[in-house]
């Protein structure tokens, strides 16, 4: 890595179809990312999508259907280091040792461990120990700051602690990484207003079907404010949604036709669902180019596993020889 870069890590599990909350909320910040002149390694985190125990074709259909998605909108696989976790396997022999220091206290306080509990999930192992194979996704590669939603805040500081643990047992090995939680406005309503969550079946896919979307974005839940009167653009699902895709001066636009009342909310849903496919249409375009060439994302994931994992060998050696082993 060259001299004053830092190396952005992160990963997307596959666990479903991505939605619009996912592209604004995750995907376009992580690909904006790649111009602001820091070292980016993404990685689809299959293993932990395993906890789950998905069925195994859909787990393998998904790892590379996310792939061709991130690729369709935008990942620049030359810049960029974008692999499968369960490519490198290095990983685990890491996430043994990081074991070894992790306390089973810290694990039982995760928050989204306990919360799976609450909801009467039976926890298994790899969910419990989900967090020390996270922190070895981070460690090993050397990273820096790390870009995640607010749920993934304490997993960084688990990440954070092993860390440390580890250097002060072992010696200055590990870099210690900085989380880079991403703003809490850049939450994207769903249908019903709630967060967008597949978990809420609440959701507009980002590449969805054109007319079921459609059909969608006419369903989002507005308020019952007669058609000629003024209506409030920042309490709106349709304006917020709206303000996501479109330019300043259209979305001044758009919030002046709301506050001088006439137009109802089926004209704002209209603008909606004309700027949702005007967005999407190129990146549309590209994705059906790789969905034709499965060939070319599986290469694409090959190359950046052998970049990663040359990075991980180097960690994994300096970690075996500091703790004894080999
Ligand atoms: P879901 O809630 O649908 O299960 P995930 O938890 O798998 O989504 O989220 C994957 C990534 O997308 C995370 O980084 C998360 O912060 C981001 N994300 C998901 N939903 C939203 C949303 N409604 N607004 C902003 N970001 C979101
Ligand atoms: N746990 C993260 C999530 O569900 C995904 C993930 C796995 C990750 N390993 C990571 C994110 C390492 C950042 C860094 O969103």
């Amino acid at each position: 890595m060259a001299e004053g870069r830092k190396r952005v890590l992160s990963g997307i599990q596959p666990s479903g179809t991505l939605h619009l909350g996912n592209y604004f909320g995750m995907m376009k910040p992580s690909i904006e990312l790649q111009d602001s002149g820091q070292e980016c390694f993404y990685f689809i985190a299959d293993y932990h999508a395993l906890t789950q125990m998905p069925d195994p074709k859909q787990l393998r259909e998904r790892s590379v259907g996310v792939a061709v998605d991130f690729l369709a909108c935008g990942l620049d696989p030359e810049r960029t280091t974008f692999f499968r976790q369960s490519d490198v396997p290095e990983v685990h022999e890491l996430t043994w040792i990081l074991s070894c220091l992790t306390p089973v206290g810290l694990l039982e306080r995760c928050h989204s461990y306990k919360d799976k509990i609450a909801r009467g999930l039976v926890p298994n192992h790899g969910l419990f120990s989900y967090p020390v194979l996270m922190a070895a996704d981070i460690l090993i590669y050397g990273s820096h700051l790390v870009p995640v939603g607010k749920d993934q805040k304490q997993h960084l500081e688990v990440t954070r602690d092993l860390a440390i643990r580890f250097n002060n047992a072992y010696g200055e090995i590990l870099v210690v990484p900085e989380a880079m939680i991403r703003d809490e406005v850049a939450v994207v309503p769903g249908l019903d207003g709630q967060k967008m969550s597949k978990s809420y079946d609440n959701t507009i896919e980002l590449f969805g079907e054109p007319k079921a979307t459609r059909q969608k974005i006419m369903r989002i839940v507005t308020d019952s404010t007669p058609m000629e009167s003024p209506k409030n653009p920042d309490t709106c699902n349709v304006f917020a949604l709206y303000t996501l895709m479109a330019s300043a001066a259209e979305i001044a636009d758009l919030r002046a036709r709301y506050l001088a009342g006439g137009m109802g909310y089926g004209h704002a849903k209209q603008a909606l669902a004309e700027k949702y496919s005007q967005t999407f249409a190129g990146l549309r375009e590209r994705r059906q180019e790789l969905l034709a060439d499965p060939r070319r994302v599986e290469d694409i994931l090959q190359a950046g596993a052998a970049r990663a994992r040359a990075v991980a060998r180097e960690t994994l050696n300096r970690v075996r020889a500091a703790v004894g082993v080999g």
